[in-house]
């Protein structure tokens, strides 16, 4: 179908993205009457190459973006973030319910099952809206041209093939992201295991004990929305929670409080374990994960029904290995500099595709890095720190250097923390703040944590760590106050101006202390 010279409305596209995710005609919004050349084909229309395409088009430039899928945004709205932020915030109104079960207006919940499947459901019957505005927002606002539900075939740098049809284009922007690769043990294939993706895409059972694999991002959020759901949820790690290679600067003190949390609601946590085999019940469905205490060598078995995997993503690169020869990394991650360059002339690569982080602003900062370089801009993306976040019940976000990678790098590092250190978390209903009030008047030791880490003698805050609910924002703009020139020191935060009650107490914690000047802990 061609739709360059219709208008199609929001409405119009969810129903065509419906129609066109079962079939393999292509979508086409191309200019045919413009004779230039593409300065850019991207390929993958997800975060990164819809965001480099949009900032290219606005300086000028041409691009096309090629997408297998009948949509531009890619697995983020489609399978990952937009979901995974779903199952958190129903995550967050169970536990509620739980917590509050027959007190003040909440009902009684002590039977309280939410249905793992509906959710997921809902999830499904509303994605599209979020992908039709986008094919919208692109074509109609933002003038890109792209070519969905057909997926491309690199030929060489300069030249793309999608529905048997070749484009030129002056440079190739790689774009495709990762995918889960399921870890190799037996019992994998069993029906009852997913990862993510397939999670979204095949769910068709009511889940009623889970075992979840790996212990970061996904392990973690997914496991909590489990629990609070009303299913049993085991989290097996190898390394204790979120302490895997791809988080950096977590604080052990913020860990403790939300690892500790997810146990009080009734998550088994076994660290120091690997699963070893999935067992079956004789018609090929789950019926338990046998898994191994790596120290002491010995075995236990999981009964479960339902097995999640979230053991990480492996980048989509062993096609541009075989047609371009660009050089990848250890994991298959296509290895670039701060221009986002490959190790081919012209060939860019962005997002998941070039490895962790793999997070959105990555994604979208190296699209629009890529663009800006090839509009003949120098310019550099560094994406070596950044400020940080994931959900149990809890929103959970940190920013900068944790208490322990302080202590090793400066002399007179400075605490401020809520509860403070050593006093029992039930003796202090702090922080006291939106969106954990509630819990601060009942269980003061669920109403969150939070701290800051200063460098005594420069004055400047080295980092941010909260729990609780409604303070990511803030850490964004913290992120970048951290890193103008000096930084940002206490006296500095202390005479921002706190619009009270606010979800976390930075502002008005350092002005207590901002008059010392010797600082000390609070
Ligand atoms: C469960 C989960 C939750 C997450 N939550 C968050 C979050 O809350 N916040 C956050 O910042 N990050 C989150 N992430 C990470 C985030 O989703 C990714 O970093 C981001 O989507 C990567 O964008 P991308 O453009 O690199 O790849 P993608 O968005 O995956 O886009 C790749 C595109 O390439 C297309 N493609 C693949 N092969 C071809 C081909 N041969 N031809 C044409 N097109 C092709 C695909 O259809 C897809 O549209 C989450 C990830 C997971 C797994
Ligand atoms: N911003 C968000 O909220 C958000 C949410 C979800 C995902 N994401 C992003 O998406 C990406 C994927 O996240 P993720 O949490 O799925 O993966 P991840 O951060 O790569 O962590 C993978 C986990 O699985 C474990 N693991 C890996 N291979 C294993 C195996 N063979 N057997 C047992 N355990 C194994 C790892 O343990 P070891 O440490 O022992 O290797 C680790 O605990 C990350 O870059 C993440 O940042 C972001």
């Amino acid at each position: 179908m061609d739709i360059t010279l219709t208008q199609t409305t929001n409405r119009q596209w969810v129903g065509l993205i419906e129609e066109y995710l079962q079939n393999d005609d292509p979508i086409i919004n191309v200019h045919r009457d413009d004779k230039r050349k593409f300065d850019a084909i991207f390929v993958g229309g997800g975060a990164g190459g819809r965001f480099g395409s949009g900032y290219l088009r606005a300086m000028g430039g041409r691009q096309l973006i090629v997408d297998r899928w009948p949509f531009l945004g890619g697995s983020c709205p489609h399978q990952a973030c937009v979901p995974h932020h779903l199952f958190s915030e129903a995550a967050r109104e169970l536990d509620l319910m739980r917590w509050f079960s027959g007190k003040l207006w909440f009902p009684d919940a002590t039977n309280l099952r939410a249905s793992i499947l509906q959710v997921v459901q809902l999830f499904k019957s509303g994605r599209s809206s979020a992908h039709a505005f986008m094919n919208w927002q692109s074509k109609e606002q933002l003038d890109l041209e792209y070519i969905l539900n057909a997926p491309a075939t690199v030929i060489d740098n300069h030249t793309v093939e999608v529905a048997g049809e070749r484009f030129q284009t002056d440079n190739l922007v790689l774009g495709t992201g990762a995918a889960t690769v399921l870890p190799a043990i037996p019992g994998i294939e069993l029906r009852g295991v997913y990862d993510y993706a397939t999670f979204i895409e095949n769910l068709d059972f009511e889940p009623q004990r889970c075992v979840v694999i790996g212990g970061s991002k996904t392990g973690i959020e997914y496991g909590s929305f489990f629990q609070a759901a009303g299913c049993p949820t085991t989290i097996v790690a190898r390394k204790p929670l979120m302490r895997t290679s791809s988080l950096h600067h977590v604080d052990e003190d913020l860990r403790t409080y939300v690892i500790d949390g997810m146990r009080k609601r009734g998550i088994q946590v076994l660290e120091g374990c690997e699963p070893v085999a999935i067992q079956d019940d004789d018609h090929g469905n789950v019926k338990a994960v046998v898994i191994r205490d790596m120290q002491a060598g010995s075995k236990q078995t999981l009964r479960c029904d339902f097995v999640f995997v979230a053991t990480g993503e492996r980048p989509r690169s062993e096609h541009y290995r075989e047609v371009l020869g660009v050089a990848v990394g250890e994991k298959g991650e296509i290895l670039v500099d701060k221009h986002m360059r490959t190790s081919v002339p012209n060939v860019y690569a962005i997002g998941d595709l070039i490895g962790p982080p793999m997070e959105m602003f990555k994604a979208r900062k190296g699209g629009v890095t890529a663009a800006r370089n090839i509009m003949g801009e120098e310019y550099e993306l560094d994406w070596t720190d950044y400020p940080d976040f994931l959900h149990s019940t809890y929103e959970i976000s940190w920013v900068g250097l944790s208490e322990e990678e302080a202590r090793q790098r400066y002399d007179n590092v400075v605490i401020i923390q809520m509860p403070p250190k050593g006093v029992p978390l039930a003796d202090v209903p702090l922080p006291c703040a939106e969106g954990t009030m509630l819990y601060a008047m009942v269980y003061p030791e669920l109403s969150g944590f939070l701290k800051a880490v200063v460098d005594g003698d420069s004055r400047r805050v080295l980092g941010f760590h909260h729990v609780g609910f409604g303070a990511k924002d803030a850490f964004q703009y913290l992120d970048h106050l951290m890193r103008q020139p000096g930084g940002i020191t206490i006296d500095e935060m202390g005479n921002m101006n706190e619009l009270f009650l606010n979800p976390e107490h930075f502002i008005q914690l350092c002005r207590l202390r901002a008059g010392s000047l010797n600082l000390r802990d609070l």
